[in-house]
């Protein structure tokens, strides 16, 4: 098994399951795995939810996300699972296709409209919701507003995927090294 030589970045709206097939990866791969929500709550010693809630939390929240994955030297081989809106400021999506391999995990909303609806309480950003119509009508506004940012990754997937599916495609990338 080859194992990629640049870092692999996952992209994706919150609940598409860029946590879970971070983990998946790293063991897969004997990599390390990077969480960028949880090295900046980390860094700030408060929650996401906390920083949102602060003065221009929403702003004071992108910077911290730029600085995060603009500066860091990250391990040639290394999965790091994005935070949701991270591609979409700053110019970050042309850093990480410049600099890894970027994976969008397109998940279908139905599945995002459920996974987020039992966690809705932990993300500030679909807590107003107040029914799943009114979430789901949330989730697509984020889907509109950020799919030209999402589909520019080197490889998407837009169902959940089958697991040795999912590592053959990814294996695939380090063999056919995509330009960026
Ligand atoms: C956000 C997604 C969250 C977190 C923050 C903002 C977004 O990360 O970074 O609440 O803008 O979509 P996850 O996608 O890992 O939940």
């Amino acid at each position: 098994m080859q194992i990629p030589a640049k870092p692999i970045f996952l992209i994706g709206i919150m609940g598409c399951g860029k946590s879970y097939w971070a983990k998946r990866l790293g063991e897969h791969f004997g990599v390390p795995v990077f969480d960028t929500d949880f090295m900046i709550e980390e860094a700030a010693g408060q929650t996401i939810s906390e920083i949102f809630a602060g003065p221009k939390g929403h702003e004071r929240f992108r910077e911290m996300e730029r600085k995060l994955l603009q500066d860091t030297t990250w391990p040639l081989s290394s999965i790091i699972s994005c935070g949701g809106g991270l591609p979409c400021y700053h110019h970050n999506m042309d850093f990480m296709l410049q600099n890894g391999f970027v994976i969008w995990l397109n998940t279908p909303l139905t599945v995002l409209t459920r996974r987020l609806w039992k966690e809705r309480d932990h993300r500030p950003l679909v807590a107003k919701a107040q029914t799943i119509t009114e979430l789901e009508n949330m989730i697509l506004g984020f889907l509109q507003e950020r799919r030209p940012f999402y589909e520019r990754a080197h490889l998407s997937f837009d169902e959940v995927p089958d697991e040795s599916i999912f590592f053959r495609n990814i294996e695939a990338l380090s063999a056919y090294p995509p330009a960026p």
